[in-house]
């Protein structure tokens, strides 16, 4: 495939600033997801304000899931666009494929949210310097502006003409989601459109004015209605030669399932909306866009420091990246919604809640913003109900966590046919939903960290140990007894390698279902003897008692596939026996599932090929089963094997190869996984950015080169810095307590911050025991790290 010319451009001397130095309408889907913009609650891809062929119009508000008819699943509706403006000049329509344009720039600041687009263009008679400038408020969720400038360099003069509005004729790749909204105009030029989803009922209230610097400039204005559209048709005097004019869009989007607008009813809620936008009046562009900078620094920056001191600025930068869209696509707001495997950003994956939310993003969350990490616990608590739907309609019990969500008590959300299958034409079935079980020990495994770090005894006893008793109960179910072997297997399942099918022991899958299982007797036990009225609830809303001696009994036969002769651990029955092909042509595609240009997926079920980590994963959830030594073997078995076609990927095998010392091939796992959506391939990002793997950047900085783990309920902290880094220094929480981390290439220093807090905490590092003491500084000198890790 040909090498496309990149038009990122990473190297404006900031580690806040991503570019892109020229416009290309072939890939508008690059700059789209990468600049889009959002706070939790709605999210913005970066469309422009003029319209062309290839963009891809999208704007999501969390959770309004809608399904568009029986045969599709449930989807984040693509909102009605706000953020689309006709621009005319001297009847010319403002486009960047024709003219010339210079000094062009298309800025996003991750500090602040804010994404700038400025260029000069010159067509024809017409000669004009504009700067587009948005934001979607952090300051408040329901709001995003805009503001636009356009200054007059020709010598003659130049009649504006802009069509503004709320445009509902757009749709989620075909499907409207929308019954056709009400249209309503205000006084004050305020227009609201009231759509309702199909199927979910989810009303919209959106609202939009355009606010002029100097409202003397409008010469004429109309307010016009169309099918699924409102809009206002503005006129402006002349814009003489070095005149410049400046307009303000503000618009907002409220919904009814927002949670202060349970109690409130559809005029209500109308009327406020109307309201807020005329408040809003004398508030400048810059005052609130202050305001939201004000938040992003208060609620995310301050909170959780992060600085590498490193050759390359890079790898600040894409820190820095993935944090800001982390913050952009949390729903931070509100338990019932999770993050999307694309955030807001596009509209892959229907903006549906995979694993990666637990082993990807989460830690994240837990070590930095414990607070939001508990609204994303929640969130599984509330898809208890969809869990124990899918097992019992599958003939198991307890609670079996749908592969993909999308409302937490909706079950499974996995849509059942995917792309095209190259030999026999038809759509490929996707099994996931069916058969990729490990999700249910994920979401576990994600409720046990967050309670060892938080130490939240709350959310444990009201929600964490139900899920982790249901989880349980599920997996003894699932496992089938082998009367030769005298063991309990699971049979039939996909494992994180999502291109092996129907296989038999996944280890992955099977190491997780025994510790899941494990983790709900210990609890048992500990509950039973030391908090026994908690055990008592428990018991009479889940009837523990009847299950424990059947975890105990199954428990210890669960089969777990060890290390063979050559020290490999079999990834589950069959794939060693497989035949291995040479992958180098594919692997040196910029584009993934380059393979599927020649085979099939159950061709590939058929071959040693990988897609993402699989066993490797198995050594990130639990290191302390493996020695580093097998953990060496097989992450050089598998390499060669593993074609990284999943973003989820890379950031473990930075993890692990920096676990076992192999700091220069992290660093450049690490190099790859920046480029995923930062880096110069263009279509990469096309559905959306990769949430995971911005989750996987945090996790590989911190969890990895940083050796921040949490193993067994224990914080270990063993840092592995590459060559290129002078020190990593960073803050985390624990316990409630904030500790604040400096890392170097001979010493690592840990400060608990003073508190009244009188909870002892201690840190572990190559097995050595350190105590925390509030307001103390303990140093962790480089020969206890290098002696331990012998
Ligand atoms: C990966 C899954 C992942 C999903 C969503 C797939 O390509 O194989 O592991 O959960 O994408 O990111």
């Amino acid at each position: 495939m040909d090498k496309q010319k990149s038009l990122m451009n990473y190297e404006r001397n900031s580690p806040w600033t991503i570019g892109e130095i020229g416009f290309d309408s072939q890939h508008l889907g690059k700059s789209e997801s990468i600049f889009s913009q959002g706070n939790g609650y709605l999210g913005l891809r970066a469309t422009l304000e003029e319209n062309y062929v290839n963009q891809k119009r999208d704007m999501f508000v969390a959770g309004t899931f809608n399904k568009f008819d029986n045969d599709e699943v449930t989807e984040l509706p693509n909102v009605p666009d706000v953020v689309g403006i006709d621009i005319k000049i001297n009847d010319i329509e403002l486009n960047l494929n024709q003219g010339k344009i210079s000094n062009y720039s298309l800025d996003l600041n991750l500090k602040t949210g804010e994404l700038v687009r400025k260029f000069d263009w010159q067509y024809r008679n017409v000669y004009l310097r504009f700067v587009f400038r948005r934001f979607v408020s952090f300051a408040n969720r329901h709001l995003l502006a805009q503001n636009i400038s356009i200054e007059n360099l020709s010598d003659i003069a130049a009649d504006i003409y802009l069509e503004s509005g709320i445009n509902g004729q757009v749709t989620n790749s075909g499907s409207q989601h929308f019954s056709e909204g009400i249209k309503v105009q205000h006084p004050n030029n305020i227009l609201q459109m009231i759509s309702e989803t199909t199927q979910s009922k989810i009303r919209f209230i959106q609202s939009t004015r355009l606010i002029f610097t100097e409202p003397t400039q409008i010469k004429r204005s109309l307010v016009a209605m169309g099918r699924r559209k409102i809009f206002q048709k503005i006129s402006l005097y002349p814009l003489l030669k070095n005149q410049k004019l400046s307009f303000s869009k503000y618009s907002t989007v409220f919904t009814s399932i927002d949670k202060d607008a349970e109690t409130t009813s559809q005029d209500q809620l109308i009327d406020q909306a109307r309201f807020f936008l005329e408040k809003l009046v004398g508030d400048s562009f810059d005052k609130l866009f202050n305001e939201s900078i004000s938040a992003w620094n208060h609620n995310v920056w301050e909170k959780h420091e992060i600085q590498i001191d490193s050759i390359d600025s890079t790898d600040q930068l894409s820190l820095n990246f993935a944090r800001y869209h982390l913050h952009s696509m949390v729903p931070s707001h509100d338990a019932r919604m999770n993050i999307g495997a694309k955030g807001f950003s596009g509209e892959g994956y229907k903006g549906h809640t995979f694993w990666d939310t637990e082993i990807f993003m989460l830690p994240y969350f837990i070590l930095a913003y414990p607070e939001i990490a508990k609204k994303l616990v929640t969130y599984r608590f509330l898809g208890l109900s969809g869990a124990e739907k899918k097992a019992k309609l599958n003939h198991y019990e307890g609670a079996q966590y749908p592969w993909e969500s999308a409302w937490p008590d909706d079950g499974e959300a996995t849509p059942v046919w995917g792309g095209i299958d190259i030999v026999t034409g038809k759509p490929t079935k996707i099994w996931s939903g069916f058969i990729e079980q490990h999700i249910t020990s994920d979401v576990a495994y994600g409720v046990k960290q967050y309670i060892d770090a938080t130490g939240d005894i709350d959310f444990a006893y009201s929600k964490g140990c139900e899920i982790i008793f249901e989880t349980a109960k599920f997996w003894s179910s699932r496992l089938s007894y082998n009367p030769s072997e005298q063991l309990y297997e699971i049979k039939n399942v996909i494992g994180p390698d999502e291109y092996k099918e129907h296989v038999n022991n996944n280890a992955f899958t099977n190491y997780s279902a025994q510790w899941n299982i494990y983790l709900a007797i210990e609890l048992y036990d500990d509950l039973k003897n030391n908090h026994s009225s908690v055990f008592e609830d428990l018991n009479n809303k889940l009837g523990i008692a009847d299950y424990i001696s059947d975890w105990r009994e199954k428990v210890k036969k669960i089969y777990l596939p060890k290390p063979n002769d050559k020290g490999v651990i079999p990834q589950d029955d069959d794939y060693l026996n497989k035949k291995v092909i040479d992958l180098s042509k594919y692997k040196s595609e910029d584009q993934v599932g380059a393979l599927f240009d020649d085979y099939n997926l159950k061709q590939v079920n058929n071959m040693q090929i990988t897609k993402q980590a699989d066993i490797i994963l198995l050594f990130f959830l639990f290191d302390s089963l493996f020695t580093k030594k097998i953990q060496k073997i097989n992450l050089d078995y598998y390499l060669p094997k593993t074609m990284h076609d999943s973003s989820l990927s890379l950031s473990t095998h930075a993890i692990i190869a920096a676990d076992i010392g192999q700091t220069a091939t992290a660093y450049d796992f690490f190099q790859k996984e920046k480029n995923i959506d930062m880096g110069s391939f263009m279509d990469s990002s096309n559905d959306g950015v990769h949430a995971a793997s911005l989750g996987g950047i945090w996790n590989s900085v911190v969890q990895g080169f940083g050796g921040v783990r949490i193993i067994d309920g224990i914080l270990r902290i063993e840092p592995n810095l590459p060559e290129a880094w002078k020190s990593l220094t960073f803050n985390i929480f624990w316990k409630n307590n904030r500790l604040d981390i400096q890392e170097f290439p001979d010493r690592t220093l840990i400060t608990r911050q003073s508190s009244t807090d009188s909870t002892k905490i201690f840190v572990s590092s190559k097995l050595k025991e350190y105590e925390l003491i509030s307001g103390k500084k303990i140093t962790i000198p480089k020969e206890n790290i290098m002696e331990a890790s012998k």
